[in-house]
């Protein structure tokens, strides 16, 4: 496992001692301005409008998704106090989505400040990592946002303390989780996680009802803990300042009915959570059996999607369900399926403003043979699918990987070739012939081993570096 990018483990108490002797506060506030790279601006950088910081504003265009981007350097992860100054001359809020890192935190309402050059600020409080930040605006109306002058960074006076409840902002999630009960968030699809760092010498987790999960505590390999519930203890005796968590769990599926949902990390009298960055990329992989890494003891995390990703330094995760089809023909079709908050409620649509996948990597139609798809149906539905990804992620890298058994190939290059000379630019086939051999690395001719995954991870991940 590659490390995870760490927090000096210092930084947290230095901080603490800053903070109780009064020294003043070692941040300010930073300006970024709109018309000032990194930052981009979908739209025009106009002056015409008096008020506005620096140079200029962004004037950003009319539509949903017109956005505005800054990049925020932090010296240390933390907690930071954004300030957006805007001003909307019309009578109408202009709400956005806040992506940070590409993942939505907040929505702002923009709403009507009397005139174009009176300026107002929208602020909110988000954790950022150390390094590199992204900070985009998308306004989720036909209006689009409101001009756009300029971002303030304030990090003086904010904790990064959390409390390790659901809610902590302190916890970085990986895959669709359902918030419909904020007390226990649930996976919706194989292969999801969270992690934090955390303080203290011992670690747990609040379950509901039993479920079977792994963790890992400073990126040791992963553990199982199976079939628990209620409150788990997960280390004790832990020794130094600060430790950083993992935890996943078996996804629900077939005749698994576990509960997989987190409520809450148990941490020791006193102790607290702190913030760890997220990557820079996200990996969706989209599948079947193949894809969860079924039937294998230690799935997700002996799968390729995880390994292949885990080797590239970004997170991940299976939007896949074991026996799935492309094609929604008495079969369980990830052409409708992906879009799903979860995989076994068909009414559920995912938001897919809450995250955004850099890369996205399909593997399709292993199944689809045994329901009577034809060639013409399946590179149909893969120029559908192709497009819905394409909807769902307007920047993503998208591959498409032909199956490990030689079926629908030609087609799933076609759908491919198809999307390409439609102009998407960033759709690409994925070759795997040769890549295992049936008979040593699978189980049964089509599910892969361990090993088999390892040789998969091998070929996936030079092609997925070469692009994110
Ligand atoms: C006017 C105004 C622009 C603004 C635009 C809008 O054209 O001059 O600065 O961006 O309205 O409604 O978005
Ligand atoms: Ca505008």
């Amino acid at each position: 496992m590659r490390p995870l990018p760490l927090l000096a483990v210092g930084t947290l108490v230095a901080g603490m001692v800053t903070v109780l002797t009064g020294s003043p506060a070692t941040a300010a506030v930073n300006r970024y301005e709109a018309e000032t790279a990194p930052a981009m601006c979908t739209g025009t950088i106009d002056a015409n409008h008096a008020g506005f910081s620096g140079t200029g504003f962004c004037n950003g265009d009319n539509v949903v998704g017109a956005s505005v981007q800054f990049t925020v350097t932090m010296p240390a992860a933390g907690r930071a106090t954004l300030g957006v100054r805007f001003a909307n001359g019309t009578t109408t809020g202009r709400p956005a989505d806040v992506l940070v890192n590409g993942t939505r935190v907040s929505t702002a309402a923009f709403g009507g400040t009397g005139a174009w050059t009176t300026w107002s600020a929208s602020t909110l409080t988000v954790s950022l990592g150390a390094g590199s930040n992204t900070v985009r605006l998308s306004p989720t109306t036909a209006a689009g946002l409101p001009n756009v002058d300029s971002l303030d960074v304030d990090t003086s006076g904010s904790s990064s303390a959390g409390t390790g409840r659901p809610d902590d902002s302190n916890i970085q999630y990986y895959g669709r989780w359902s918030r419909s009960d904020p007390a226990f968030p649930a996976m919706g699809w194989a292969g999801g996680y969270l992690e934090t760092r955390f303080t203290g010498s011992v670690i747990g987790v609040r379950q509901r009802n039993a479920i079977d999960l792994y963790y890992s505590v400073d990126q040791a390999a992963p553990q199982w803990r199976r079939n628990v519930s209620g409150n788990v203890t997960l280390a004790s005796g832990l020794t130094g300042g600060s430790h950083s968590i993992r935890i996943g769990y078996r996804e629900r599926a077939g005749s698994y009915t576990g509960d997989p949902v987190f409520g809450g990390l148990i941490l020791a009298s006193g102790a607290q959570t702190a913030p760890l960055a997220r990557p820079a990329n996200l990996v969706e992989f989209i599948g079947d059996s193949i894809t969860v890494g079924q039937p294998n003891a230690n799935r997700p995390f002996t799968a390729y999607p995880w390994l292949t990703a885990e080797a590239l330094g970004a997170g991940h995760t299976q939007v896949a369900q074991g026996g799935a089809c492309l094609v929604n023909q008495d079969c369980y079709g990830m052409v409708d399926w992906f879009r799903r908050s979860s995989a076994w409620v068909s009414t559920d649509d995912w938001n897919f403003g809450t995250y955004q996948a850099t890369a996205v990597v399909i593997n399709l139609g292993t199944n689809d043979v045994g329901h009577g798809v034809s060639t013409v149906q399946f590179q149909q539905n893969y120029v559908v699918m192709l497009e819905r990804v394409r909807v769902a992620y307007p920047n993503a890298e998208i591959f498409a990987m032909g199956v490990f058994r030689n079926r629908y190939v030609p087609e799933t290059r076609n759908a491919v070739a198809a999307r390409t000379a439609a102009g998407d630019a960033k759709v690409h086939f994925v070759d795997t012939t040769g890549w295992i051999d049936p008979a040593t690395d699978t189980t049964d001719n089509v599910h892969p081993t361990d090993a088999g995954h390892v040789k998969i991870t091998q070929r996936l991940r030079p092609i997925l570096d070469q692009y994110i």
